[in-house]
């Protein structure tokens, strides 16, 4: 979703401000603002582009403007089209208070009423121009201190974190949070406010995790924060190891490709990682071991991709653990009835740990103090400081908005939880988990043997064929069904091909009145043979209609393979819950190269964002 960026101290602040806000771009890309104080005239001075970064930093060198405190944006819209006007920063009527933000004011409109019969006007569609023009209503008839921000931000409903720079008060930054991210990175003379301590790494080592609902006015040397409510709260300040090493694509073409081709390497890392932390597991997921020997029921809560992963880990944890599995939509959890369970345990999975709707089942379920863990590959993330314990994949960073290495990573991360748990109950024993370590390895593998056994003939032949058809149908049984799903998520946000995905015995019930000659039909086979054997006889009713069939296989998979136009055959050894690992790579790679061949933007597909930091 925004960034929001912010700086005040010894030094300028543009390039500090520029740098963090490239660093968090994946965020939200649809177009960018920065502002400062301009140190003789002490003018409020602002440039802001439609479009990505780049467009911003391309005016600013024509017309450069610099300051020691200012504050920067990247958008991803909510409220208001893309456009120069609804760009961060906004201001009040006269343009001395600028503001940036990240979230949504959700009783924007009745605020924006009320300040328009005010006399106030507006110039953008935003909801977050309220806010600005909200403090120059205070600070019309009140002082500038903690009382009057502490009653300003008691009017705003939803969710937010921004940072406002008032034109008369150079020295201080307000930085204002409740649920969205935002730290205060603490320098020598300076600080740093930024979504994520991404922004600052290598700056500083401090940082102060703004509590939710807490503000804080900032100045070079120091900060004071509050609770909503006006209380001096303590400014913990904590330490950071978060490193930011200057990706690149590493010669590839896009961050996916390369994402795709780390996976092998991401995986092992998870496992070792994971092994690493033998008999302190217990305790860095928050729970004891007699916890974990007695539970009876798992949770998983996720969106999007990582939702995918729940889906699949589904079956690790069924058939692993022998205990029953519910799998949540986290932006749809809240609105459902809550049954809080003693005994089991919930698991938060999210790439970014940002993620405003998982984040909110959190909190949720928080209230009831149960057993609550987060997997994600951000041990700085938002999802860890909120759950009990946490587990951290090793994907590394992910920069393609399309999720690649994280999801696989997850599924390993899973696969092996789900083997560590089974041995804590005494389902199986160490050899059975090793062994499970050795089959994500080898399922690692696999994903890229044959990822480069089809690369070729994808690229010449395939990815020509398909990329001219507008709509697909993914089809899978069982764990290939997630997969399925998957795959019509990566097709859609990557080369905007409009997918449906179901679970292949369905079609009869409806979707079969699609099929027809003009809609790829993408069938993902399953290694049992009986679950196999009813896969076929799906893919017979969609042949018998005319459909196209492009099948993903296992060896020795004749039937399906001779009623398919085109097959990639997964080959090699792996237990039949690996499957989907070993198919994946095949699958991402002919999305990719899909998409190149639809001339998409891969690495940042329109209308989304890495980091969803809005429910
Ligand atoms: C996947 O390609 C997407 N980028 C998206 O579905 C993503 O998985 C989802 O937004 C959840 O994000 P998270 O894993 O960071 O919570």
């Amino acid at each position: 979703m925004c960034t929001v960026v912010g700086y005040i101290g010894k030094s300028l602040c543009r390039s500090y401000i520029f740098e963090g806000l490239a660093r968090l771009e994946y965020r939200g890309y649809d177009s960018a603002g920065f502002a400062c104080l301009e140190p003789d005239s002490q003018k409020l001075l602002y440039t802001k582009a439609s479009g990505q970064l780049s467009q911003l930093v391309e005016r600013l060198e024509k017309n450069p403007i610099d300051g020691f405190l200012g504050i920067g944006h990247t958008r991803w819209s909510t409220h208001g089209n893309f456009s120069e006007r609804n760009a961060h920063p906004h201001f009040d009527c006269v343009k001395s208070i600028s503001v940036v933000h990240n979230g949504i004011i959700e009783n924007h409109d009745e605020l924006k009423k009320q300040l328009i019969k005010e006399g106030h006007t507006f110039e953008s569609d935003t909801d977050t121009e309220v806010i600005s023009h909200l403090f120059e209503s205070f600070l019309a008839e009140k002082k500038f201190n903690y009382q009057t921000v502490s009653e300003i931000v008691q009017m705003l409903d939803g969710m937010y974190a921004c940072i406002i720079m008032l034109q008369k008060f150079p020295d201080t930054l307000v930085a204002i949070r409740k649920k969205s991210p935002l730290c205060v990175g603490v320098g020598d003379g300076e600080m740093f406010i930024a979504s994520d301590v991404i922004a600052f790494a290598g700056k500083t080592d401090k940082v102060f995790f703004l509590p939710d609902e807490s503000f804080a006015f900032v100045d070079k040397h120091g900060i004071k924060a509050y609770s909503f409510a006006g209380t001096e709260i303590p400014v913990k300040i904590e330490k950071t190891n978060v490193s930011f090493d200057n990706i690149d694509k590493g010669g590839h073409e896009h961050f996916m490709l390369k994402e795709i081709y780390e996976q092998k390497n991401a995986i092992a890392k998870t496992v070792a990682s994971l092994r690493s932390l033998g008999a302190g597991l217990w305790d860095q997921l928050g729970v004891t071991a007699e916890q974990v020997a007695h539970l009876k029921e798992i949770s998983l809560l996720a969106c999007g991709t990582s939702w995918h992963a729940a889906r699949i880990a589904q079956f690790f944890f069924e058939s692993i653990c022998n205990i029953p599995v519910s799998v949540h939509l986290a932006s749809e959890f809240r609105h459902q009835v809550f049954f809080p369970a003693k005994h089991t345990l919930y698991i938060f999975i999210s790439q970014s740990g940002e993620t405003a709707d998982v984040l909110e089942a959190l909190r949720l379920i928080n209230e009831h103090d149960l057993l609550t863990v987060a997997l994600t590959n951000v041990a700085t993330s938002t999802v860890v400081r909120e759950a009990k314990g946490f587990v951290q994949t090793q994907a590394g960073p992910e920069v393609a908005v399309a999720s690649t290495k994280a999801f696989s990573t997850q599924l390993a991360a899973l696969y092996w939880l789900a083997h560590r748990i089974a041995l804590e109950k005494k389902l199986i024993d160490k050899a059975a988990l090793v062994q499970a370590e050795e089959d994500l390895l080898r399922a690692a593998e696999l994903m890229e043997k044959n990822l480069e056994k089809y690369r070729d003939v994808i690229d010449t032949q395939y990815a020509p064929q398909y990329a001219s058809y507008d709509n697909a149908m993914f089809l899978g049984r069982h764990i290939s069904y997630p997969l399925a799903m998957e795959s019509a998520l990566k097709i859609k946000e990557v080369a905007y091909v409009f997918a449906v995905s179901y679970p292949a015995g369905e079609l009869k019930h409806g979707s079969l009145a699609l099929v027809d000659t003009t809609v790829p039909i993408y069938v993902f086979s399953h290694p049992d043979p009986m679950i196999y054997q009813k896969i076929v006889s799906n893919a017979h009713e969609v042949k018998a209609r005319g459909g196209h069939i492009i099948a993903f296989a296992y060896e020795g998979q004749h039937e399906l393979c001779e009623l398919a136009e085109t097959v990639f055959v997964i080959s090699g050894a792996f237990p039949p819950l690996l499957g989907t690992l070993a198919t994946l790579g095949v699958m991402q790679y002919f999305v990719y190269a899909v998409a190149k061949k639809r001339g998409c933007p891969i690495d940042k597909p329109r209308n989304l964002a890495k980091s969803v930091t809005v429910e």
